[in-house]
């Protein structure tokens, strides 16, 4: 543990982001978990997967982080019929000046929002994971730089199954986290009702646009927030169990794929992020508990066998974390 002098506090910065994260909030009932995972990715610099089935405010979430950055957004709705230059961009001939110019696609955004990932053909899925990857577009032998900040959020519907394109395992691993949204409740189901009837007549508050600039200090604060040995341990430990035989060798026989180290990477600057966006300068067992099923679950894949059983990656990363403890 570093001494209390040492230790950077983030209140300062932390302040406009929490403002921003109530804003997000404000505009929706419920759906705490999928704003705070918004607000995760953005202070990471990693990009989301949001799943569930329509009409679950998944892009009224996102449009509404949009609505509080002062950076630049798009939206693309994926079909089958997309190209990956629709993306990407498109080299288009000029005559006056007699060569072709780059004319950038809707991903030369700061905040992306992609829609219904899963109907876009693979060609096109892997030419946005790429850009999320790599922070880059290759077009014509030419590289061109992404913004900075630069987020994806992804939503896919679960109850769509025919025409889509499941994206494959090892394009999941690029996003940071995976969310699942469900129905809500009678209660916010009402409180859903009276909030847009009022939205009509008012509109709720969304603080002053935070910058681009605001976005990266506070990544560099995020990046200090102070992420223990014993933590640091826990969070191997839970990688290593979807690997090896120990600590639960039923676990194990389960998994086809186990987590890649981008899963431990993505684990522990999750946990400080949370950490930040609670106003603490260190991470807890409690934030990499919480953030374990959508950081890792996506990452791995159950045999068959266990598939056929009705086990599902999220299940086996739930009983891991009742077998692997914090120390
Ligand atoms: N929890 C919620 N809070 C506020 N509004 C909600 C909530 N859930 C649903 N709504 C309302 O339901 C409507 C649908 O929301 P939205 O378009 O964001 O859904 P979606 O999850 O993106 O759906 P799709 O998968 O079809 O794109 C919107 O009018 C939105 O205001
Ligand atoms: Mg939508």
């Amino acid at each position: 543990m570093l001494d209390a002098a040492t230790r950077t506090a983030p209140a300062a910065l932390a302040h406009p982001i929490a403002e921003l994260s109530r804003g997000v909030q404000a505009g929706l009932i419920g759906r705490t978990p999928m704003v705070e995972r918004l607000m995760i990715a953005l202070l990471v610099g990693g990009h989301l997967l949001i799943e569930g089935a329509p009409g679950l405010a998944k892009t009224r979430a996102v449009k509404r982080l949009a609505s509080g950055l002062s950076c630049t957004f798009s939206r693309i709705q994926c079909t089958p019929d997309l190209m990956p230059a629709d993306l990407t961009g498109t080299q288009v001939f000029r005559p006056e000046q007699g060569r072709f110019e780059f004319v950038e696609g809707p991903v030369f955004n700061s905040l992306v929002l992609v829609d219904e990932i899963n109907r876009a053909p693979p060609k096109v899925q892997s030419a946005l994971l790429e850009a999320m990857a790599e922070g880059q577009v290759t077009a014509g032998g030419v590289t061109y730089r992404l913004p900075e900040p630069f987020m994806v959020a992804a939503t896919q519907n679960s109850i769509e199954h025919e025409g889509t394109f499941p994206l494959p395992e090892a394009q999941l691993d690029r996003f940071l986290m995976h969310v699942l949204v469900d129905f809500p409740d009678a209660s916010s189901e009402r409180a859903i009702l009276d909030l847009v009837e009022r939205e009509a007549t008012e509109t709720t508050d969304m603080p002053h646009p935070l910058s681009a600039d605001a976005i990266l200090a506070a990544r560099a604060e995020v990046a200090r927030v102070h992420l223990a040995p014993a933590l640091k341990d826990f969070i191997v430990r839970l990688v290593m169990a979807t690997r090896e035989e120990q600590p639960a060798p039923d676990i194990r026989r389960a998994i086809e794929h186990p987590v890649s180290p981008r899963g431990t990477l993505s684990l522990a600057a999750a946990a400080r992020a949370r950490a930040y966006l609670n106003g603490r300068d260190y991470a807890t067992p409690e934030d990499v508990a919480e953030l374990a099923p959508d950081v890792l679950a996506h990452r791995l894949v159950p045999t068959w066998r266990a598939a056929a059983d009705g086990e599902t990656a999220r299940g086996l990363i739930g009983r891991l974390l009742s077998v692997v403890q914090p120390l």
